[in-house]
């Protein structure tokens, strides 16, 4: 679903190469991780690498344990208070601090005297059980694994400073997550749900599929239109050209956005696609990224937007509108000055090097080069792209059919290709040939439900299609207190949980669901009561 932060092993390739972000289900997290101060200490519990001694998928077994770390926050701590456990999914959890600090922990935090805590998930930040990630060494890289760490933590863990032993039962636990770490909050209320007082899980990926070029959906519907015709448009001659297979046309159209060193035509096709979302990852920001809160987000997507329907463009940019139109028999390319204008002004001056691809060192020319993608140094997107290329799927690409924001040269298999260049067989673990969805849909897909989990997503977020409100399940999602749920329509990816530590200055429309976030939270704490033993 997407990356996060810099696309830092990318950007060793060539020192002067744009630090791309891999597309993750997370956006804005560069930004999150960039405001972080070293706000809260890392803390560290000596997590099992290996949660289940008796099953053959993990031959040979490990009896050892690594150093997961955790940051809590404790100011709003009252004894007899619950616990809000953030999962850290896809990012190290220093990336996640604006949730303690303003976003919906500390919300739920004030509302209820409770302790946040942030668990950084394994084979992330600064928690990987081995120093490299090797094919073998990834093999505990799973989801059920990495939910039962969320489980032995609750167990487990130990708050120094605090004057209280919190994990008994006698302390509500009370789970949030977004994007992956939604799915997986999900998923760990639906295997552990005694251990727990509820979840939620928002903008929850629950639901594992091949391909997702659902994902440019909300953009088309809901981006402004007279942006979205013209880049559909455009990328209708793009292919037209590509289909022609008229190399002169071709050589000026790459020439005219300044990338005819771009040999490989899904190199070229994946840079223009960055202003909208390239798949797997892009350096700017996108619909995506967007925020309710102001200074938040990017409003990158919408200069692009405005850029390509400028109605008063210089002449120089005009007149490129009509520079490829001898190959569209005289047609008009509208908003190409725009678009090329963006690219030139905004992309390619991150490529320091100026080389954009010449070779496979190239700023834009990387995706082809298998060495690449074999290196086995941690990394989040690493560790990421290995999730995608064994549970969970979702690579994106051109829809199949029906209008398209980004050429159709960059269908899924492009993108499923580096899973095989990345991780290569190993003594223990080689993956499948193609994602073994069944390790995400087991706990029910867009349809997962579990006793006192919480499903909130966004109208427009990009991911939605992979979450309970999804359009594919066909079905109309009424709340109960059994198995609440909650659409932001008009909400992008996980929007609830950013927040400005006023919840009445909110807009309407955020401020009504945390108010029933937080309704639904008090109400599963006096459930608890107490009473509940494991
Ligand atoms: C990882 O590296 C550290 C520091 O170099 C070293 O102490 C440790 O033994 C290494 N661990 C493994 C499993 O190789
Ligand atoms: C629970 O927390 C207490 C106090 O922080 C600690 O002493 C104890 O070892 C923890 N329990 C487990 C099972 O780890
Ligand atoms: C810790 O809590 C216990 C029981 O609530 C109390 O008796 C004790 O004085 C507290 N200790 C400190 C150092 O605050
Ligand atoms: C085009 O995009 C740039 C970079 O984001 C922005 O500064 C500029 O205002 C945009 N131009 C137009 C005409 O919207
Ligand atoms: C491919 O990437 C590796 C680094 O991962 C680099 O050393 C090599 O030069 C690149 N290959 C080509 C042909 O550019
Ligand atoms: C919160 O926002 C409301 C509405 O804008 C404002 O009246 C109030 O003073 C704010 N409260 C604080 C503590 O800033």
């Amino acid at each position: 679903m997407l990356l996060p932060a810099g696309f830092a092993a990318f950007v060793a390739l060539s020192t002067a190469a744009p630090s791309l972000r891999r597309r993750s289900i997370d956006p804005t997290l560069e930004k999150r991780q960039s405001d972080a101060e070293p706000a809260y200490e890392a803390h560290v519990i000596e997590q099992p690498i290996d949660h289940f001694p008796q099953s053959k998928r993990y031959e040979p077994h490990l009896s050892t344990t690594f150093k997961q770390r955790y940051f809590f926050d404790s100011s709003y701590y009252n004894p007899g208070g619950p616990v809000f456990l953030y999962i850290g999914g896809e990012t190290s959890g220093e990336s996640r601090f604006s949730n303690l600090q303003t976003g919906i922990i500390q919300i739920l935090m004030e509302a209820t005297n409770g302790l946040g805590v942030i668990l950084e998930n394994r084979y992330y930040g600064e928690s990987y059980p081995f120093n490299a990630s090797t094919t073998d060494e990834l093999r505990f890289l799973t989801t059920e694994q990495t939910i039962a760490d969320n489980a032995y933590f609750r167990q487990h863990a130990t708050f120094l400073g605090v004057n209280a032993t919190l994990n008994g039962s006698e302390t509500p636990w009370i789970m949030y997550g977004g994007s992956l770490a939604g799915a997986q909050t999900a998923f760990t209320l639906k295997t552990y749900n005694s251990l727990f007082a509820g979840g939620i899980g928002s903008s929850a990926t629950t639901y594992a599929t091949l391909e997702y070029p659902q994902w440019y959906d909300p953009i088309i519907k809901y981006g402004p239109s007279d942006c979205i015709s013209r880049i559909v448009d455009i990328v209708d001659k793009i292919d037209q050209i590509i289909e022609s297979g008229d190399e002169g046309a071709l050589g000026a159209l790459k020439d005219l956005f300044g990338l005819g060193a771009l040999k490989n035509i899904g190199d070229f096709a994946q840079t223009i696609s960055y202003p909208i979302g390239g798949p797997m990852f892009y350096p700017t920001n996108t619909w995506q990224e967007l925020n309710w809160a102001p200074g938040r987000g990017s409003e990158d997507f919408y200069q692009f937007c405005s850029n390509v329907t400028n109605p008063s463009p210089p002449a120089s940019v005009a007149d490129i509108d009509t520079a490829l139109s001898k190959y569209t028999n005289g047609e008009l390319w509208a908003g190409l000055g725009g678009y090329v204008s963006y690219v030139k002004n905004t992309l390619l001056p991150l490529c320091e090097s100026g080389d954009y691809g010449s070779t496979n060192e190239g700023c834009f020319g990387l995706s082809q080069n298998a060495s690449y993608w074999s290196d086995t140094a941690n990394s989040g997107d690493r560790s990421y792209l290995y999730t995608t290329c064994t549970e969970m799927g979702a690579f994106i690409g051109a829809p199949k059919h029906g209008p398209s924001l980004i050429s159709r040269v960059l269908h899924a298999p492009y993108t499923q290709q580096w899973c095989k260049w990345a991780f290569i067989p190993g003594a223990h673990n080689r993956i499948p040939s193609s994602p073994n969805l069944q390790e995400t849909n087991k706990y029910g897909g867009y349809n997962v439900q579990a006793p006192k989990l919480a499903l909130i997503d966004g109208g427009v977020d990009v991911w939605v299609d992979l979450c309970y409100h999804s359009h594919i399940s066909g079905k109309t999602r009424i709340s109960s207190d059994l198995h609440p749920s909650y659409l932001i329509a008009g909400g992008g990816h996980h929007w609830d949980s950013t927040g400005i530590q006023n919840i009445t200055a909110e807009p309407d429309y955020i401020r009504e669901a945390h108010l029933w976030e937080i309704r639904t939270v008090k109400r599963w704490i006096e459930e608890w009561g107490g009473k509940a033993a494991y």
